[in-house]
């Protein structure tokens, strides 16, 4: 494979032939694209782009950059902003930033082992790709491309109802790779039971259960741009071959700790973990329901412009889950060094999001891999840094809030 810097760009492909393109619909999810903006004519059929090669991947700063030139405007935003005035997307970068370390030293060694278990499996990377759908939107082949990468990565994958390609496709590209299902339910219990019998029959190994996507989180931005899709959008989850119309229909906005044991059963009895909770007694109701654990997650700023930084609130969740479940957390995590914070506030895993959609539309399959190889090596380099032989050694004693970050909250 040859290696490509970020700053050069493969040929972006010209793609043909439209195959079922999603209608508006007022109850698309938040993180799947929404129907032209009233009064506003459709912008263009955006363009997905073909890249494949290896990434030098200095930063994500620089990734997002060289990406923003790649993709196209539309693209671009989908992926990149955040809902409302963006206040939530920027503070979960800053309170990260804000976790300062107090490192040891003197420790007596010079390797880190990242290594860790996640519901009783072995990881071998203390973190995962976040689910995010409609992945057309950073390259022709989508949930494909980031299915593989992570697979070649050794990285844990998690794929969105709301992928263009159907689960069965993704669960072949990811080969042998670990997998989890992410749910957005559907009123019809019907239509749930048989996407979580189709992906326990694929060999997604968990399923995790979405309850903070509400209602429209589209930015404005692109909204402004006429909510552009590509030409090949669609829900590969509900093509027709699947019994489905190509579209989402009603989704779910009632959750309740019910439709945690409803998953399991309708599962047969795969773990649920509950991603998008911020409060500590919402992550207790979701353990006592079943759940095997729970995703601290705002959505990357996608849905409540408001909401705390994920970071924020982990220690509070941490200390009500108490050690009865793994406590996941993803929004914001651009460095090493991000995943290190939230391991040393008691994470189990870290979700990488939106720094692996760069990487597809810069390098597609290779571009993934890349950009999980770097947060790889910058979160061995960090540890070492910090001070922690593995991860069983962080603890929140490595870290403190600075001034800036009592300020900023
Ligand atoms: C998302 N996210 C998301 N979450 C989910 O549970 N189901 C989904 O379908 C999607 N779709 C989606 C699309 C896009 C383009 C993005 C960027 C994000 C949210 C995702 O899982 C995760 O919570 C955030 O991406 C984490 O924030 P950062 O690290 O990307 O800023």
């Amino acid at each position: 494979m040859s290696s490509l810097p970020v700053t050069r760009r493969s040929v972006v492909a010209a793609i043909t032939g439209a195959v079922m393109l999603p209608k508006a619909a007022l109850s698309m999810p938040t993180s799947t694209p929404a129907g032209a903006a009233p009064g506003k004519a459709p912008a263009k059929t955006l363009t997905p782009s073909n890249a494949e090669g290896t990434l030098d991947v200095i930063s994500v700063a620089r990734l997002e950059a060289a990406a923003q030139k790649v993709l196209s405007p539309g693209a671009f935003a989908y992926i990149h902003n955040g809902s409302g005035d963006q206040w939530t997307l920027a503070q979960n970068e800053v309170a990260l930033r804000d976790m300062t370390f107090r490192p040891h030293r003197l420790a007596g060694f010079e390797q880190v082992d990242l290594s860790t278990s996640l519901l009783g499996h072995p990881l071998a990377l203390p973190f995962y790709v976040c689910p995010m759908g409609a992945q057309d939107f950073a390259h022709q082949d989508a949930e494909l491309v980031s299915a593989r990468g992570a697979a070649e990565a050794d990285v844990l994958y998690l794929l969105s109802t709301a992928s263009n390609r159907p689960l069965e496709e993704v669960a072949r590209a990811s080969g042998s790779g670990p997998r989890w299902f992410s749910l957005y339910m559907n009123k019809d219990a019907a239509v749930n039971r048989r996407l979580l019998q189709r992906a326990r029959a694929a060999g997604y190994s968990a399923i995790v259960l979405t309850v903070d996507s509400l209602g429209p989180g589209q930015s404005d931005e692109y909204l402004a741009l006429g909510a552009p899709k590509t030409a090949i959008s669609g829900y590969g989850n509900f093509d027709p071959r699947f019994g489905g119309t190509g579209e989402f229909t009603q989704l779910e906005k009632d959750f309740s700790p019910a439709d945690i044991g409803f998953i399991r059963e309708a599962s047969g009895g795969l773990p649920v973990l509950v991603k998008g909770l911020l409060r500590p007694e919402d992550a207790r109701r979701s353990l006592d329901a079943g759940a095997a654990g729970i995703i601290v997650s705002n959505h990357g700023g996608r849905t409540l412009d408001g909401a705390p930084a994920s970071i924020s609130v982990l220690a509070s969740i941490v200390k009500a889950v108490d050690g009865r479940a793994p406590v996941l957390f993803d929004s914001g995590v651009r460095r090493g060094i991000d995943v290190v914070r939230a391991l040393a506030l008691g994470a189990t895993a870290v979700g990488i999001g939106r720094p692996v959609l760069y990487g597809m539309a810069l390098g597609g399959t290779a571009g993934v891999k890349s950009v999980l190889q770097f947060f790889q090596q910058e979160t061995a380099a960090a540890m070492l840094l910090v001070g922690a032989k593995n991860i069983k050694d962080l603890s929140p004693d490595f870290l403190e809030a600075s001034q800036l970050s009592l300020k900023a909250r």
